[in-house]
């Protein structure tokens, strides 16, 4: 893994809230007083590890027994059933020692703890919006937000919005409507910001007054599209037209901090940018945020919504109430707010996000290589594999990407989500006929300081070896399914005939 540093000209304890003195070794070799210069070196996970969980390893008839069991659903499967457990990075990652010695702060008094004091700075540090609200987690935020702004038949575009997301708009009768650049459906094209939004199709969207369209929302990154960071430029253009239209812009801003290291390592205007700065600028263009702290806020519950609007944020608080809890505590603990306090700050640290964007490229680089179609160009917080184009030989009504999902794990015990027609495939409601998802991939999403580099040898040894096989994977069909979210308790079949 080489390193890519450009920031120079920056000044030490300008990054990410650290103090100037001393300069550490990294800091003076980057000002250029120091002993040698940190860039030719990998980059190295920036912690130690003071606390172990061990791994279970399975035989391939145990796995093939349990994903009998589990109807070949990955999210069935039994935890202890997984040797590397990639279905997500939501609530995955390791807390660091900061974060864990900070629960013990935490203040659980009902109303106006200090807790959420600290944590309502923190995000004020980082995100500088004025009203925020603590939630249980980010699909919270969002029916929260929905719940205030939309009315049956209103149209939210979004760069691509990810399944609660949608199901949250849904839920209010609202259509949930995905604006991805052109670049995004090619993907093995190295198209730098494939989580832009498309512009024209936005303006023609709100331009057409047959429609009501309560809020744009932009997801950075873009997780259903492969974790594609948005640039700079093109969310300037969405609050651009937002403001033509006075329409309110918000992000979904679960992987903020992913998506300011991915712009700066891409973007030659921002290479002398500190991650703290981009993420200021990024949200001083929005209205307001949902926010699932599970992923950037490096903690394992928690997620809030932050809002300029002072009436639409006491119009959140009374409504919150009713489910969520009183509006200093948002359905967590103090101690989780204060967990929540610590993330948002080392989330953004640099050497933090170095080893980040650098060990998911570690794994991407290494498959695209050997032939895999990984999606590309690597993405901040996942690999995605290209299902459709790993097994060409399968119709895209026999999920492709669930049955590469279900190898992986009959493999190498390894558990990945698909991200395809099983996810996101739509029911055409007059005819019952299935509309496939714009891209059949799987998702292999990287917990946070959780996995070592051997662990992701590991991964790139088994997602090889289903590779060379895979003329002989099978397709799947789907026996029986929940109406929403089908991908959480869908049961799959072997398909004979693929
Ligand atoms: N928005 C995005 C872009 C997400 O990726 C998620 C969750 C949410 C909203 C909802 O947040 O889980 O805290 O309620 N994504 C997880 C995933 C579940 O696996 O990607 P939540």
């Amino acid at each position: 893994m080489s390193a890519r540093h450009s920031d120079k000209q920056r000044q030490p304890g300008e990054r990410g809230g650290r103090n100037a003195h001393p300069l550490s070794w990294r800091e003076a070799s980057r000002s250029g007083s120091g002993p040698d210069d940190p860039d030719a070196l990998p980059i190295i996970e920036p912690f130690r590890i003071k606390s172990v969980e061990p791994l279970q390893k399975t035989t391939r008839q145990e796995r093939m027994w349990y994903l009998e069991q589990c109807q070949r659903n990955l999210f069935l499967l039994p935890a202890s059933a997984v040797l590397i457990d990639l279905l997500t990075d939501s609530g995955t990652g390791a807390m660091s020692s900061e974060q864990w010695s900070a629960l013990m702060r935490g203040d659980e008094s009902y109303a106006g703890a200090k807790s959420y004091q600290r944590f309502n700075v923190a995000v004020q540090e980082v995100m500088d919006m004025p009203h925020v609200i603590p939630t249980h987690q980010g699909r919270a935020a969002e029916g929260l937000l929905f719940g205030l702004l939309l009315r049956e038949g209103d149209v939210v575009p979004n760069n691509t919005h990810f399944d609660t997301t949608r199901a949250n708009v849904e839920a209010m009768g609202a259509v949930a409507l995905d604006l991805p650049c052109e670049e995004l459906a090619d993907t093995a094209s190295n198209a730098p910001f494939k989580g832009d939004m498309d512009l024209k199709a936005l303006e023609m969207t709100l331009e057409n007054k047959s429609q009501r369209v309560p809020l744009v929302m932009m997801t950075i990154t873009n997780n259903a599209g492969g974790g594609q960071p948005a640039s700079m430029e093109n969310l300037r253009a969405v609050r651009a037209l937002c403001d033509k239209h006075s329409v309110p812009f918000y992000i979904d801003a679960c992987r903020f901090a992913e998506n300011a290291g991915l712009q700066r390592l891409r973007d030659p205007d921002l290479a002398d940018r500190s991650i703290a700065e981009l993420v200021h600028e990024v949200f001083a263009l929005a209205d307001g945020c949902t926010m699932s702290a599970k992923k950037d806020g490096l903690v394992n519950i928690g997620g809030f919504l932050a809002l300029r609007d002072q009436d639409l944020a006491e119009a959140a608080r009374s409504a919150m109430v009713v489910t969520e809890g009183f509006p200093t505590y948002g359905g967590l603990a103090g101690r989780d707010l204060e967990a929540m306090a610590k993330g948002l700050h080392e989330v953004i640290d640099e050497d933090y996000l170095d080893y980040r964007v650098a060990s998911i490229r570690y794994v991407c680089e290494r498959l695209d290589a050997r032939g895999v179609p990984v999606v590309r160009p690597f993405g901040g917080h996942a690999i995605f594999l290209d299902a459709a184009r790993f097994l060409p030989h399968l119709p895209r009504g026999h999920y492709p990407g669930q049955a590469l999902a279900i190898e992986l794990y009959a493999e190498g015990g390894i558990r990945s989500c698909e991200i395809g027609s099983v996810m996101l495939g739509q029911v055409n409601p007059e005819t019952g006929e299935e509309i496939p998802a714009a891209q059949e991939l799987v998702r292999l999403a990287i917990p946070r300081r959780t996995y070592t580099q051997s662990h992701m040898d590991y991964v790139i040894e088994i997602v090889c070896k289903v590779w060379e096989q895979r003329e002989s994977i099978r397709g799947v069909f789907i026996q029986d399914a929940p109406p929403v979210l089908r991908h959480f308790g869908a049961h799959f079949q072997p398909l004979l005939d693929s």
